[in-house]
């Protein structure tokens, strides 16, 4: 079973706060996930490979650790997704980025594949699969079965979002059980149109100031 984390740092909740708050405008809003997802790499990245290198320091020669294996793929689901990868890249910058565009048809809920551009090396990636809302999990599972129809590992994904619902933990969980879900908060329910409570609304709306 892959790991299920929620990433409570107390400058991820501080700044999960600020994001939530109704007020928040857009500017606040885009920054602020920025920096979230910032600090989640952190966390996200923690199990990447290193291996031995010898280098020279200004005074010998010295072996020491460097990154190694797998290189790395970001993954934003469109379009809330995206708000998350600058802040990642910020950590991994050579990190390559593949776009799934997904959205969730208001009147069924259910997820609509409308776009995919990926890296051709995507089944030797670690990927790193990004969107800010676990919702129902429909989006999720959705963009994980597109990157596996494509190549990808399952075992070399993880998801990464900021805010979770329980239900879309369990649809993940079952569809993909070993991939690793890294959240900022666990919410705790879903309200009637599927919206999380008390999340934080539309991130994708929020993001780009599209209401
Ligand atoms: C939001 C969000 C997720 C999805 C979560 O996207 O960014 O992708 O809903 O809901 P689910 O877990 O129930 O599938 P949305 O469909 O609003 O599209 P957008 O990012 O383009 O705004
Ligand atoms: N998508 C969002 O942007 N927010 C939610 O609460 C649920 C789905």
């Amino acid at each position: 079973m892959g790991k299920f984390m929620v990433l409570d740092h107390p400058l991820i909740q501080h700044k999960l706060t600020m994001i939530r708050q109704k007020d928040c405008g857009t500017k606040v809003f885009r920054e602020v996930v920025n920096e979230i997802s910032m600090l989640m790499a952190y966390e996200v990245s923690r199990d990447l490979p290193l291996e031995d290198i010898e280098i020279e320091t200004p005074l010998t020669k010295t072996v020491q650790k460097t990154l190694s294996g797998k290189k790395v793929a970001v993954i934003p689901i469109l379009r809330a997704g995206l708000g998350m990868v600058d802040g990642i890249l910020q950590l991994i910058p050579a990190a390559k980025v593949g776009h799934v565009g997904m959205y969730r048809d208001h009147d069924t809920l259910e997820p609509i594949e409308y776009f995919v551009k990926l890296p051709s090396d995507i089944a030797d990636r670690q990927l790193f699969v990004v969107d800010p809302m676990l919702a129902t999990g429909g989006s999720a599972v959705a963009a994980i079965d597109a990157l596996i129809s494509r190549g990808a590992q399952p075992s070399a994904i993880k998801f990464v979002c900021l805010v979770a619902a329980p239900e879309g933990v369990a649809v993940l969980r079952s569809a993909h059980p070993g991939i690793d879900i890294y959240t900022a908060c666990l919410d705790e329910r879903l309200n009637d149109d599927s919206y999380i409570m008390p999340g934080l609304g539309d991130a994708g709306d929020r993001l780009f100031g599209t209401k």
